[in-house]
């Protein structure tokens, strides 16, 4: 599916169909929909006049034209209130347009402009957010679905504008493309079954990313990592036969500084919970919980396929999480890469284990600020539902950069608490730490924990087993991984290289 921007007239625009917006509470059509409505006699504006098209958002009123029109089809797409309009409702508002398009069997669909006129939306943000909005709303994942879909795809969205010189607005449909596409890309590496997604095959797509978009990317392999000390992530794998594999991208965007901002991400490709073994209700979707790391890998893909001018190093410490003879076990001892010793209560908090080591790397080599994403803690769904990521850090002025980029991005974060006081709950006996600080607090505690690896380095933790995945489809997420953070990680970069 292709997102591009042409220079047109959308009420003589020739498509399966067209799609043309409407305001919640407007009591007529305006902008490019009055063209429209003018070639349907007053549909629309009648449709508007009788409640049937309330304009809200996401809401799709199909009308066919009947040959008024050079298009099969109008769409008459709701965008909320006017005075309420933003990016996101954009975003979503056209996923669903396009899923119901889908539907109706269209292939070729053009769209207006969304809520530029009279500035509401910069026109480069709107059309940004319209490619995103088509590209992460018509994402499937159908590889193991032998039989064909009922409905053909969609082949093409063209964004029309009047503009005849439309070459800034190519490139904000060109930059939503590409991090939609690296969106849905974490998408399908979260949404593969753990027998498919092991270390190893993290390990080969990123170094089909290194060729396509000129990354660096190195891979250690559990030797290398048993001589560099990395006994935390070991002491996960140990049990697993699918070999671990620690997974290096780099991009240098600005040979200049001598700065590398680091992506780390929680990369384990299935979390039974190890000898601790969790609840085997809904344990497959455990199958996610490599989501850090496949958004990461695919965040520096997207940032450096947009050159930003930025130093950036994505890094994934990928391995199972089984019970096995081989198997860490609750009481055991390890030791981190910083030196560090963790006594393992619960073989079921696997993910802070291999953080530990990854992050203790990252220190290690100087790299700052960095930001961590991980499905971390039942906790932090229990706190923030499926709705906000949950956010902690050792630095506001980093946090409150995190925050504007998601807050950009439409994805909705929230900054926990880190009081000393927590601490308390992860001290040990007989070690430096214990890797589980119990039921309460739960998020934070992990946090805590994490925080013990970065010192003083800036760093935040992005907690995202609350919206990592979901089981309903909504604005621009479907069924299954959702990818998110990829756009909020772009952002921030972009933010950071300004
Ligand atoms: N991967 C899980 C966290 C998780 C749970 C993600 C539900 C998505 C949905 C993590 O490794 C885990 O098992 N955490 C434990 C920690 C506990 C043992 C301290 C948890 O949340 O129960
Ligand atoms: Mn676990
Ligand atoms: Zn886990």
């Amino acid at each position: 599916m292709k997102v591009s921007v042409v220079t047109g007239d959308i009420a003589r625009y020739s498509a399966d169909a067209i799609i043309v917006d409407v305001f919640e509470g407007a009591a007529h059509p305006s902008g490019a929909t009055i063209a429209v409505d003018e070639l349907l006699k007053g549909a629309i504006a009648q449709m508007i006049s009788q409640n049937e098209v309330k304009g809200k958002v996401g809401e799709v009123t199909l009308i066919h034209t009947l040959g008024k029109l050079p298009a099969a089809r109008v769409a008459v797409l709701g965008l909320g209130k006017q005075a309420e309009l933003n990016t996101d409702k954009v975003r979503r508002a056209m996923a669903e347009c396009c899923r119901v398009l889908r539907r109706a069997g269209a292939q070729k669909i053009a769209s207006v402009i969304h809520g530029t006129k009279d500035g509401a939306l910069p026109v480069s943000e709107a059309v940004q957010a319209t490619a995103e909005g088509c590209i992460l709303g018509l994402y499937t994942f159908r590889k193991y679905c032998t039989k064909a879909p009922e409905e053909p795809q969609v082949e093409e969205v063209h964004i029309v504008s009047t503009e005849a010189d439309a070459s800034a607005l190519e490139r904000a449909c060109e930059r939503g493309s590409i991090i939609a596409e690296a969106t849905n890309l974490a998408r399908s590496m979260i949404n593969e079954p753990s027998n498919r997604m092991t270390p190893a095959e993290m390990a080969e797509i990123a170094h089909d990313l290194a060729r396509s978009y000129g990354l660096q990317v190195r891979v250690l392999h559990r030797e290398q990592m048993r001589a560099k000390g990395m006994g935390a992530l070991l002491g996960v794998a140990q049990g697993a036969a699918q070999p671990p594999a620690f997974i290096l991208l780099r991009y240098n965007g600005n040979p200049q500084s001598s700065e590398v901002l680091a992506l780390v991400g929680k990369g384990i490709t299935f979390d039974s919970g190890g000898i601790s073994l969790k609840p085997s209700e809904g344990m497959e979707e455990m199958k996610d919980d490599m989501s850090g790391g496949a958004i990461v890998m695919n965040a520096i893909a997207a940032i450096s396929r947009l050159r930003l001018k930025a130093n950036v190093i994505a890094m994934c410490g990928a391995t199972e999480n089984l019970p096995s003879g081989t198997a860490l076990k609750p009481g055991d001892v390890l030791k981190a890469l910083n030196g560090k010793t963790i006594e393992v209560i619960s073989t079921d908090a696997e993910g802070r284990l291999t953080l530990a080591d990854v992050l203790s790397y990252a220190v290690r080599e100087g790299f700052s600020p960095i930001v961590d994403v991980a499905t971390l803690t039942g906790a932090c769904r229990v706190a923030l539902g499926q709705v906000a990521t949950g956010l902690f850090t050792n630095n506001q002025e980093l946090a409150n950069k995190v925050l504007e980029a998601a807050a950009k991005a439409g994805e909705k974060m929230w900054q926990m608490p880190m009081f000393e006081e927590y601490k308390e709950q992860n001290k040990s006996d007989i070690a430096d730490m214990k890797n589980s600080g119990g039921r309460y607090g739960g998020a934070i505690t992990a946090a805590q924990f994490l925080s013990e690896f970065v010192g003083v380095t800036p760093w935040v933790h992005l907690d995202i087993a609350g919206t990592a995945f979901t089981e309903k489809v909504s604005g621009y997420n479907v069924k299954g991984a959702t990818g998110v953070a990829v756009r909020t990680l772009v952002n921030l970069v972009e933010s950071l290289a300004a």
